[in-house]
């Protein structure tokens, strides 16, 4: 995991080393001022010789101002390193998530990613800033000033030798306690951070069901929690100053007690006790930080584990040795497959499946919710690797390709669609990146979205928001079909693309896809019988098996499943499946 991370250091190696070098600088500076003071107030004050005052006061200013340098050189390159730092791990994990496939999507939550982004990356920053300034100031100040203390007196500094096996004892009581409990409230972070990103990303939703009551309890419960464990912790924190206090103070005393016997036996000169007053103080301080740096560190190490979790995570689909980059034409075989979302889980989501496509045919699909329509099609441009038979697609197996000349050659309009913010114009060029607004306007005749289009104000300029909330339903998916046409593909898959939108276009984007893309192979997942019954040949998948195939009057005679699907729907006049394609129809146009 250290090294994970510490590979993402790179042009901010010089900044990091620069860092604690000016810090150590920085140290020696301070734990000699107090050795001048010794030398002001023995040579000069005591001895009455105002030349010594003025030169050791002289010294004094100029490595009081070398001492401030130095803090202010490592505070920058110490801001510098650590702000680098954290840029260069946002940026890896960024660049690794885009390689991700769906399967390695699958197994991180969109919240964990973004916690992992953001609060996770911002733990690790603090912590290697604390490391690289005062994992160096505090064991330096604290071994410098014992060796002074000792080169001034070796009896009088046994009295915080004691002092510091007490403190020593102490915060470390006080650390372990709350270290326990800061790495619970890191773990509440990821409940808080996942609430506020499904409810907010999903807040019509939860003012559709007014359910707002019911996520404001829930929020207010977590946040509470960490409330709770944040008091705690810092309260036992508080600790450590009474405790600091006290052993300071205990050391004075002792300090004035015995110092003043050894000057008045003339063992100890009254310049060198107060530089001993001095050094007591930074021993203790140093171990102060000492103690700061082990929480903040072990506050980060969750941190750290979970960045590094993201960073080392490979891709789970990969570009063969030599792709093929050209698809020979558009029919797709399925060659006895069998899919499951979790390897070798069992529980297996498409089951022998064997059907051979030709070029440039229209494909209806049918069947329940779940049963896996969308898993089937997605094997095509290969978002998931099959685990028995094979895909292929122009006679070659998917995996032989080229993953961006295949998805280039089969586009897919997903059943969970976005829209980016952007005009329409940049949304549609996601297809295909050099199109001329005259090839979109194209693309948006044959998915007829032109019409719509037209009638906005600024026409393919106008402003998508983000995730497409200011456009229908129905006109987004005429988008996103528009978006897919664009890439002129050899295989083109709707799933479940019209759902929105009204029978009548519905029928107008069918009858425009038959003459306008004659040769493109077309896959039509839907709900509604009427959508597919003109297909060529109509799929009824069952329980990730395929139920029947054949065309409208061969599956009406002889499928059961099929049958009983289109007489509800004709004499019931609704739709057969989910209740979200109640809306069908009605969404259509705003
Ligand atoms: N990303 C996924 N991870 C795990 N299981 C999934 C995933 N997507 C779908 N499934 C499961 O696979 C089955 C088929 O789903 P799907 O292909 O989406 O069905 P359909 O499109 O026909 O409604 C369902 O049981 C569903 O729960
Ligand atoms: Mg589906």
């Amino acid at each position: 995991m250290i090294k994970t991370l510490l590979g993402q250091v790179k042009q901010y190696k010089t900044a990091s080393l620069l860092t604690p070098l000016f810090t150590g600088l920085e140290v020696l500076m301070e734990v000699l001022i107090p050795f001048v003071t010794a030398s002001i107030i023995d040579k000069g004050i005591e001895a009455g010789d105002m030349g010594q005052v003025y030169f050791y006061g002289g010294l004094m200013l100029v490595m009081a101002f070398f001492s401030l340098t130095f803090a202010v050189l490592a505070g920058r390159y110490g801001a510098k390193a650590s702000a680098g730092f954290a840029c260069n791990l946002r940026e890896a994990m960024y660049e690794n998530i885009q390689t991700f496939s769906f399967s390695n999507i699958d197994k991180y939550s969109t919240a964990g990613l973004v916690t992992r982004m953001t609060t996770d990356v911002t733990n690790v920053q603090n912590a290697y800033q604390m490391i690289l300034r005062i994992a160096v100031r505090a064991p330096l100040t604290l071994i410098c000033s014992m060796v002074m203390c000792f080169f001034i007196n070796g009896h009088l500094s046994s009295i915080f030798l004691a002092a510091i096996l007490v403190l020593g004892a102490a915060l470390i009581f006080i650390m372990q306690k709350t270290t326990k409990l800061f790495n619970e409230v890191f773990r509440r972070y990821d409940d808080l951070n996942a609430s506020v990103q499904e409810n907010v990303s999903a807040i019509r939703v939860v003012k559709a069901y007014v359910r707002e009551d019911y996520e404001d309890r829930k929020f207010a419960g977590a946040a509470q929690k960490i409330y709770k464990l944040f008091v705690k912790a810092e309260g036992l924190l508080a600790l450590n100053n009474p405790v600091m206090m006290l052993v300071v103070y205990g050391c004075i005393l002792a300090l004035s007690w015995f110092g003043a016997q050894y000057i008045v036996a003339g063992d100890l000169t009254t310049g060198e006790l107060t530089s001993m007053f001095s050094y007591v103080m930074s021993v203790l301080m140093s171990l102060m930080m000492l103690s700061m740096i082990f929480v903040m560190i072990s506050m980060s190490t969750a941190s750290g584990a979970r960045i590094a979790e993201v960073l080392n995570e490979t891709a789970d689909l990969k570009n063969p040795k030599e792709p093929l980059t050209e698809v020979e034409d558009g029919s797709i075989d399925f060659n006895h497959v069998s899919f499951s979302y979790k390897q070798g889980s069992g529980e297996e989501t498409l089951h022998d499946i064997d059907l051979h496509i030709r070029s440039g045919e229209t494909i209806g699909i049918v069947g329940g919710t779940g049963s896996g329509k969308s898993s089937l099609v997605n094997l095509i441009s290969r978002l998931y690797d099959v685990d028995q038979g094979s895909v292929c697609v122009g006679g070659r197996d998917v995996r032989d390709y080229d993953m961006e000349a295949l998805r280039d050659q089969v586009a897919v309009v997903l059943q969970k669609n976005v829209l980016f913010s952007g005009t329409i114009l940049d949304n549609l060029r996601w297809g295909k990146e050099d199109a001329t607004e005259e090839e979109a306007r194209e693309a948006c005749r044959q998915a007829c979205a032109d019409e719509f289009i037209s009638r906005f104000p600024d026409g393919y300029n106008t402003w998508i928001e983000q995730g497409g909330t200011n456009v229908s339903g129905g006109q987004k998916q005429r988008l996103c079909i528009a978006r897919a046409l664009l890439k002129k593909p050899k295989v083109l898959i709707l799933d479940d693309s019209t759902s929105a939108v009204d029978t009548a276009t519905d029928a107008k984007i069918r009858r425009s896809f038959a003459s306008e893309i004659p040769g493109t192979t077309k896959l039509i997942i839907a709900q509604r019988v009427q959508s597919v019954q003109d297909a060529d040949r109509i799929l009824v998948l069952d329980d990730g098996k395929v139920n029947g195939f054949g065309t409208h009057e061969e599956l009406l005679a002889e499928n059961a499943i099929y049958r009983d699907i289109y007489e509800t729907q004709t004499k019931g006049g609704g739709d057969f499946d989910e209740p979200g394609s109640d809306e069908a129809g009605k969404d259509g146009e705003r």
